[in-house]
């Protein structure tokens, strides 16, 4: 298809016609089909229904002999420990695992740090006027509401195909006022990138004037990859290593989560920190609660002893992930292609396909296909305050509906997304 730019005013009030011709067809249907949804779908869970039964066949003792019925292991089961350290590359006692949600773990984390201050802290981060913090855009809506919470000022940083714009950060982090940053190292929330190990090296490695300064280590999609990339997994060095050897040991807290792995917000969670920012966490944590639910812990290590059979387990969500982002590319490519009215590149793992349309047209892409009955997630989310300020990123979600509910819903959204662009030419 002919690029709409190079289009006449003709041509293009010709597409227009046939776009509008195809949206009066959608009404006729009477959609309601919802893509917001990065959350894994029923046959996903599925898979770990039966994660339950051992408790009842083999009993609720640990390994180590701990009755996980009972108070006590207060920092997590030393088989857990030994599986997250497995998977990201770190040892045992670098671990804590908590509940069903990193997303609290980081909440809690930041709190800790306003309240009681980081064991390098001069002051707690609740009395440092002005504070801010560094977020990677596109990023995850859910992080950027963490920090905004807490009063920072949210600091949008371009995040590049290798992770964030490393030359803005050095010079950000210049400001004492900068104590942190967002990432998703592993397959981005929404563009699914990997940062490279430069990138992973320079964060490690930068001078920042404040001397309690935290990386938040999101790595929430490190095995879920859909080809079973490994060389990409492989290529993300361990970040806590990194930090130590540059220097800068307590400069991370990494976090994971099995929620997309067997339940979401039903799974378990854990927190990676050296030394001295885990004895800081521990001592507080042991105030707040007398431990997490170890007998969750038990059935989850039960389903997923080792790191083989976690990955065999993941590639079979891969199997069910891969033709629904395959479906949507597909359908992208075979409307959009050629006529520049947007641009996305194919995810190799995580959960999100991320487009950018013609700047100035993600807010009535998203309006448009939701007036047809099909619900994208709101444009300016992937942006601190919910403000993109090109108007043009859309995440797009495939995992959660039927093949059948995505091949309509991304048709939909690939004519709204060509109707704006084609309206905004018109309109200039
Ligand atoms: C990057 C990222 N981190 C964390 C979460 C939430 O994780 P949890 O369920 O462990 O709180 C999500 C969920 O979509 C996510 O995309």
């Amino acid at each position: 298809m002919k690029s709409y730019k190079q289009m006449s005013k003709e041509e293009l009030l010709a597409e227009k016609a046939e776009l509008e011709k195809r949206v009066e067809g959608f009404k006729a249907m009477n959609l309601s089909l919802n893509m917001t949804r990065g959350k894994p779908a029923p046959d996903q869970l599925d898979m770990s229904n039966t994660m339950y039964d051992t408790l009842s066949k083999d009993g609720f003792i640990s390994e180590d002999g701990s009755d996980t019925r009972n108070y006590g292991v207060a920092t997590g089961l030393s088989e857990v420990k030994k599986l997250f350290a497995d998977v990201l590359k770190t040892s045992p006692e670098n671990i804590y695992v908590g509940n069903g949600s990193s997303l609290n773990l980081m909440f809690d984390s930041i709190m800790r740090a306003m309240v009681f201050g980081e064991h390098d802290s001069p002051k707690p981060w609740s009395q440092v006027e002005g504070r801010k913090w560094l977020c990677p855009v596109p990023g995850y809506d859910r992080h950027f509401k963490v920090t905004e919470q807490c009063g920072f000022e949210l600091i949008a940083v371009p995040l590049k195909e290798d992770g964030p714009d490393m030359d803005i950060v050095e010079e950000l982090v210049k400001d004492p006022l900068v104590l942190g940053i967002w990432n998703v190292p592993c397959y981005t929330n929404p563009d699914g990138y990997v940062y490279s190990e430069e990138v992973c090296r320079r964060l490690a490695s930068m001078k920042t004037a404040a001397p309690d300064f935290r990386i938040y280590w999101d790595n929430a999609y490190v095995v879920h990859h859909l080809y079973n990339e490994e060389s990409k997994q492989g290529s993300l060095p361990d970040i806590l290593s990194l930090c130590k050897e540059a220097g800068n040991p307590s400069r991370v807290y990494e976090f994971a989560s099995t929620s997309k792995i067997t339940f979401a917000s039903a799974g378990i969670s854990v927190i990676v920190a050296n030394e001295e920012n885990m004895k800081q966490a521990v001592k507080i944590m042991g105030i707040q609660t007398i431990g997490a639910n170890k007998v969750n812990q038990l059935a989850h290590i039960r389903k997923l002893p080792n790191v083989e059979e976690l990955k065999k387990h993941m590639s079979r969500h891969a199997d069910i992930l891969r033709p629904k982002f395959e479906l949507t590319l597909d359908i992208l490519e075979k409307e959009i292609a050629g006529t520049e009215a947007a641009t996305w590149h194919k995810p190799l793992g995580g959960y999100f396909i991320s487009v950018y349309t013609v700047p100035g047209t993600a807010k009535a892409v998203v309006a448009k296909c939701k007036e047809l009955g099909v619900a994208f997630t709101p444009a300016g989310a992937t942006y601190p305050y919910g403000i993109d300020p090109d108007d043009s990123n859309i995440r797009v979600a495939p995992s959660f509906p039927s093949l059948e509910d995505i091949n309509k819903a991304v048709e939909v959204f690939a004519v709204c997304v060509k109707l704006s662009a084609v309206e905004k030419l018109l309109s200039v």
